[in-house]
């Protein structure tokens, strides 16, 4: 992987790139002004779940992954999910996802119950709604960052809204570097290109597993500063997985799981 210094001096549009110390987190200024300071936000959801329980193995081996949790996702907003490890945050975010199924309890995308879908309705719902990103970037080493950027859209045989698309592409911020390879790109820019993967096909909710557990920290913040944007500049509803209390104060919302429960969820505060 090639560190470029040069990075934030050559693309000429770059709001996730600039000045990594700076923590301006614009959402804590205006953005939570008018909402209760602690539980979900009143407006619409994107996701929700009741009483999700999962149950993995039996017997001795029984694990409650979920414990009869009940959640709603507030749409146009970043949420964020934290909780030790093995607290549930994984499969709670394949659940919501529709990767994985629940044992008990109810599961809604965009007001669809996932469980009354078809495999065929479900994978549909997946490709045209959900938009994933993940800690490895999984970008094709072969194709440039833009061919990875459509690359979904084009398997799908779907043409890309192309002024949405522009967007996506000016937000990203990669300027030249939108032809270069993923070896050419620094981890940052990759999971970035990832990212716009996902934001490609203008799904209902982006779920984001640990995105910056690869990265440096100045990496990560050049990544969280772009899911950032893509909430306040293109209301997107982003959901991320993360262990990490920095990366989770650019949220607008924190979820915390513990042993399978929801033990807070409480919103930012300027
Ligand atoms: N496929 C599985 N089979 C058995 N147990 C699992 C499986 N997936 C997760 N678990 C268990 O469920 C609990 C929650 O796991 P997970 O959702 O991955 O937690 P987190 O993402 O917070 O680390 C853990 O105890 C884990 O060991
Ligand atoms: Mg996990």
């Amino acid at each position: 992987m090639l560190t470029d210094t040069t990075l934030t001096t050559t693309d000429s549009v770059d709001p996730a790139g600039d000045n990594p110390q700076a923590d301006p987190r614009p959402h804590l200024a205006g953005n939570s002004a008018n909402r209760p300071a602690n539980g979900p936000a009143n407006g619409p959801t994107v996701a929700r779940t009741e009483a999700a329980t999962k149950v993995y193995g039996a017997g001795e081996t029984k694990v409650t992954a979920l414990d009869a949790v009940s959640v709603a996702i507030p749409a146009g907003e970043f949420t964020a999910i934290m909780g030790p490890s093995g607290s549930g945050k994984s499969t709670l975010m394949h659940c919501l996802a529709g990767l994985d199924t629940l044992t008990s309890g109810r599961v809604f995308l965009d007001d669809v119950e996932l469980s009354s879908l078809s495999d065929r309705k479900l994978t549909k719902l997946r490709r045209d709604r959900i938009g994933f990103v993940f800690q490895a970037f999984n970008l094709l080493p072969t194709l440039t960052a833009l061919e990875n950027i459509t690359l979904p859209m084009d398997l799908a045989g779907r043409k890309p809204d192309q002024a949405w698309l522009d967007q996506v592409v000016r937000v990203v911020g990669l300027g030249t570097r939108l032809g270069h390879r993923p070896s050419e790109l620094s981890g940052g820019q990759q999971q970035r290109v990832a990212v716009a993967r996902a934001l490609a096909s203008k799904p209902a909710v982006i779920f984001a597993d640990e995105p910056t557990g690869n990265l440096d920290r100045n990496s990560g913040i050049e990544v969280l500063k772009f899911l950032r944007s893509a909430v306040d500049d293109l209301g997107q509803s982003i959901v991320m997985v993360t262990h990490d209390p920095y990366a989770a104060s650019y949220a607008d919302a924190t979820l915390t799981l513990s042993d399978g429960r929801i033990i807070s969820h409480e919103r930012a505060v300027a």
